[in-house]
């Protein structure tokens, strides 16, 4: 079977390295230091929340993890949230029953039996007015610090592409959450997301409310040994052995990016397996281009479609960027060469591209993010 995963948040084997991160996002939140951990897309924020949070509930520390994507009003928050809270505590249905009417009293819940993902749901009434339901979103945010109190235990809660709760109802849900919060001495947060130029605004801008409230973890690329170690080992156990150099090559193609070392080794792997166990160096070079190119066509509607919906001085602009990531994208030579016209032009251009998280600034670069795309671009002129 094809030991490589992509798409999707990784666990176990399939999850490489990380050990700092692991080591410090545990002692910041044991010791009750909120974090806002942030990289560009598909860095391994969500995979590596759920390593740190498994750790935690091993060690009996009850968590949620949860996710806004999911969550399009203040009504679906207190039902999500709510439910996690208390699976975090207890899975038997009476004692939910009897934490509800102690955390939430109010009429107009009902809680449902299920079997997955959680052994229950909460529904909260349609007809609840805005005044009371104003309240209960403040109760069920009380109800974590009070429960970690009564049960002498730190609460662990992390919030999933937060920048989403901007989308609730202005800014009015993230003071309410930060005020609550902010007595919080038993629970700790974790916030992630993607959209940085959202998360900053949100934590950064003097007068938000979660101004300076975190302390921020970028999430970086993987360190090149410790992914080539597990690189190998995952195809050792998919009954390859791949040379260390062919895993640098391959490292080099993708600068580490761990969903795109997964996505090209996947590739790799399906067309090496066939070939047998051992395999010359030049084959290697062969499989590689062959798998990038797979890579490229399995995406290929995909990548058109985006390519569609670009204007024309946003495309000039992703050729460019394919071609040469660079640190002065307003310099006249750039604007010159790669025929962009003007600044004005460049920063409406770029704005635009990043708002569709399609370019990406690291290391002080712009570049395309995916480079898979980048490459596809390069092609199509
Ligand atoms: N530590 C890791 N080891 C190996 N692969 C990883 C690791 N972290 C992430 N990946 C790869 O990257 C993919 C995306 O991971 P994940 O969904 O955790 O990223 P994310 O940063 O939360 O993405 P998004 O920005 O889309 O929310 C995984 O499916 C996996 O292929
Ligand atoms: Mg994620």
């Amino acid at each position: 079977m094809n030991p490589f995963r992509f798409g999707r948040a990784v666990s176990g084997d399939d999850f490489a390295d990380r050990r700092n991160e692991i080591e410090t996002i545990i002692r910041d939140l044991k010791g009750g230091q909120n974090v806002l951990i942030h990289s560009p897309r598909r860095y391994g924020k969500t995979s590596l929340i759920k390593v740190v949070f498994n750790r935690l509930s091993t060690e009996g520390y009850p968590t949620a993890y949860m996710d806004l994507y999911k969550v399009f009003s203040k009504k679906r928050f207190i039902e999500m949230y709510s439910a996690l809270i208390f699976s975090a505590v207890e899975s038997r249905m009476e004692e939910v029953g009897r934490l509800i009417r102690e955390y939430l009293p109010r009429p107009k819940i009902t809680l449902t039996p299920e079997e997955y993902p959680m052994p229950f749901s909460i529904e909260v009434s349609a007809s609840l007015p805005k005044r009371e339901e104003d309240q209960l979103f403040q109760e069920i945010l009380e109800a974590p610090q009070k429960l970690a109190e009564k049960r002498r235990k730190r609460f662990h809660i992390a919030f999933d592409e937060f920048q989403e709760i901007s989308r609730l109802d202005g800014y009015e849900v993230e003071s309410v959450m930060r005020s609550i919060f902010q007595h919080h001495d038993k629970v700790s947060y974790a916030f992630l997301g993607s959209r940085r130029r959202l998360l900053q605004e949100i934590f950064s801008d003097r007068g938000r409310p979660f101004y300076k409230s975190c302390k921020s973890i970028p999430l970086e690329a993987i360190p090149e040994n410790d992914f080539a170690d597990f690189l190998v080992s995952r195809f050792r156990n998919g009954a390859i052995n791949i040379p260390r150099s062919v895993v640098s090559r391959i490292l080099k193609v993708t600068a580490c990016h761990p969903y795109y070392t997964q996505q090209l080794c996947h590739e790799v792997w399906n067309t090496a397996y066939p070939l047998g166990r051992k395999l010359p160096d030049q084959e290697w070079v062969t499989i590689i281009n062959r798998a990038v190119e797979g890579v490229i066509a399995a995406n290929r509607y995909a990548y058109e479609e985006i390519y569609d919906g670009l204007a024309e001085s946003q495309r000039k602009l992703a050729h460019a960027l394919s071609t040469e990531p660079t640190r002065n994208i307003y310099s006249t030579e750039y604007i010159r060469r790669f025929n962009l016209r003007s600044a004005p032009n460049v920063a409406k251009a770029l704005h635009a591209l990043q708002e569709k998280e399609l370019v990406e600034k690291t290391e002080q670069r712009y570049r395309i993010s995916d480079i898979f795309f980048a490459q596809w671009l390069t092609k199509t002129e």
